[in-house]
C-alpha cells in the first residue's frame, strides 16, 4: 500500500482563530484525485488550491483508512455542495461561506468504516454567478488512510451549455418561492439525469438567465455577458485569463438548451440575429474539439415565452446535423413548478426522460 503525499501541515482557520496541528491533509494536487468540470490547477503557486465555478464540478477520491473526511474550501459568495458515498447522497447538502483568504473545513463524513473502500464525491450544486470556489484538500483522522484509482463507470462525456433551467435554479423549491442558492441544484437538473444515466461525465457551462444574444430582462435585443461572452472563462467573476481549454474534456456528447431568455420578454432579436450568433458560437466551440466531432443536441420549449422560436433552435440544429429535442409541455402540472417557475426535480426528470432513448439511439449506446 502505497502512501500518497500525506503531509503533516498546519492550517489556520481564521475564522475562529482555530489551529489544527498536525492534521492529514490530502492536497489538491495528489494525482489520485479526480476531478470533473472545469478546473483551474494554476491558480495558486504551489498548488496549494484548486480553483472553479461553474456548476456540476466534481472532486472525486476512492478512499479507504479513514472514519472522518471533511473538506477545505472557500467561496467568492455562497455556493452549496452535495456529498455523494458510494453513489449515494450523504446526508445534508452544505454551503461554502467563507471568502478568501478565510477558509472552511467541514466535515463531510462521519462514522466511516475505516476497512471499507469509500467512493466520495463532493459536486458543487450551484451555478458560477456565485462565484470562484477554491479547494484546499481533504482533511482526513488516520494516516493509514489509502487512495485507490478512481475510474467512472464508463468513458462517456457529455458537455451541456444551457441558462437557468440546465443548472437547475429554484428545481428544489415548489412554487410560488423566491429563489435562493439554496433552491438550486444542478445534482437534479435533466442535465445531471442523463449524464448520470448513461453512466457519463458531465461538463457544464450554464448560468441562469443568459441568452445566445439576449439576456433575461435587457431592455435592448441583444446583451453583453451573455454565454458565448463567458463561456471561455474557468472563473468568469474572478479571473479572465483563466481560460478553458477544450482539450482536457472533449464530449462525445454536447447539448445545448439556450434561447429561453433571448425571448422572454421584448425587444426582441430577430431570427436572423439570433440564428447566426448561435451558429457562429458553436462553430468557435467546435473548432475547440477538432479533430473529433461531438454529437449535438439541442433542446427547446421548456419556459419558453414563444415556441415558435424553437423553430430558430431547430434551424441551428440543421446546419449542424444535430438533433433537435422538442420539449413542449413539460410542465403540466403543480409539481412540476419550482422558483419562479423553472422545472422541479420532477419537471428535470421528465426532460430527461425523453431526451435519453433519443441520446442512446444516435449515439448507438446500450
Ligand atoms: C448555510 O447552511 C446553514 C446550515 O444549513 C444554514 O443555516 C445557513 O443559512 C446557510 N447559509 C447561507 C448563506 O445560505
Ligand atoms: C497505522 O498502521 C500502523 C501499522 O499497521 C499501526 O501500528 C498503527 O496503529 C496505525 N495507526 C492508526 C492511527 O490506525
Ligand atoms: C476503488 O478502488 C478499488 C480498489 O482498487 C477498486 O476495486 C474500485 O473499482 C475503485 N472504485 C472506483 C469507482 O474506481
Ligand atoms: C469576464 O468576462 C465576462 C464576459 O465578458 C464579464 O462578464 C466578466 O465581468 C469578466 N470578469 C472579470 C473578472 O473581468
Ligand atoms: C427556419 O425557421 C423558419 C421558421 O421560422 C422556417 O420557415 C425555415 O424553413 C427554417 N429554415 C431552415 C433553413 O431550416
Ligand atoms: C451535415 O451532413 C451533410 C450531409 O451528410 C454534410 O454534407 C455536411 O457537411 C454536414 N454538416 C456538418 C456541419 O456536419
Amino acid at each position: 500500500m502505497k502512501k500518497n503525499q500525506i503531509l503533516i501541515i498546519f492550517i489556520l482557520l481564521f475564522c475562529n482563530i482555530l489551529y489544527i496541528s498536525s492534521a492529514i491533509v490530502i492536497l489538491p494536487t495528489n494525482p489520485l484525485l479526480h476531478y470533473v468540470g472545469r478546473i483551474d490547477n494554476t491558480q495558486s503557486t504551489n498548488g496549494e488550491y484548486y480553483a472553479f465555478a461553474w456548476s456540476g464540478c466534481q472532486i472525486i477520491m476512492n478512499i479507504t483508512g479513514v472514519s472522518e473526511i471533511s473538506a477545505v474550501l472557500n467561496s467568492q459568495q455562497t455556493n452549496w455542495f452535495d456529498i455523494y458515498i458510494n453513489g449515494d447522497l450523504y446526508q445534508q447538502p452544505f454551503n461554502v461561506t467563507l471568502s478568501p483568504p478565510l477558509q472552511q473545513q467541514i466535515k463531510i463524513a462521519t462514522n466511516l468504516d475505516s476497512k471499507e473502500i469509500y467512493k466520495v464525491i463532493v459536486s458543487k450544486r450551484t451555478e458560477a454567478e456565485f462565484g470562484e470556489v477554491r479547494f484546499y484538500g481533504f482533511v482526513v483522522d488516520n494516516p493509514n488512510f489509502t487512495l485507490f484509482q478512481y475510474s467512472p463507470p464508463t468513458g462517456r462525456k457529455f458537455e451541456f451549455i444551457g441558462d437557468s433551467i440546465a443548472t437547475g435554479y429554484g428545481d428544489m423549491g415548489k412554487a410560488p418561492c423566491p429563489f435562493t442558492e439554496s433552491t438550486e441544484n444542478v445534482d437534479v437538473s435533466f442535465a445531471a439525469v442523463i449524464a448520470n444515466e448513461l453512466g457519463g461525465e458531465m461538463n457544464m457551462a450554464a448560468w441562469e438567465g443568459k441568452g445566445v444574444i439576449k439576456n433575461y430582462g435587457s431592455s435592448t435585443p441583444t446583451s453583453t455577458q451573455t454565454l458565448p461572452d463567458l463561456y471561455p472563462y474557468i472563473l468568469p467573476l474572478s479571473d479572465n485569463s483563466s481560460i478553458w481549454n477544450p482539450k482536457n474534456f472533449v464530449p462525445d456528447v454536447l447539448v445545448i438548451a439556450l434561447g429561453s431568455n433571448d425571448y422572454t420578454d421584448p425587444p426582441y432579436p430577430t431570427q436572423q440575429e439570433f440564428e447566426s450568433t448561435f451558429i457562429s458560437f458553436l462553430k468557435t466551440v467546435l473548432l475547440g474539439y477538432l479533430p473529433s466531432q461531438p454529437k449535438l443536441f439541442f433542446i427547446c420549449g421548456v419556459m419558453i415565452g414563444d415556441p415558435v422560436t424553437c423553430t430558430y433552435t431547430e434551424n441551428v440544429s440543421n446546419i449542424f446535423n444535430g438533433t433537435y429535442i422538442d420539449m413542449p409541455n413539460i410542465q403540466d402540472s403543480s409539481d412540476d413548478f419550482g422558483c419562479y417557475g423553472h422545472p422541479t426535480v420532477i419537471a428535470h426528470a421528465h426532460m430527461a426522460s425523453i431526451a435519453i432513448p433519443i441520446i442512446k439511439q444516435v449515439m448507438n449506446w446500450e
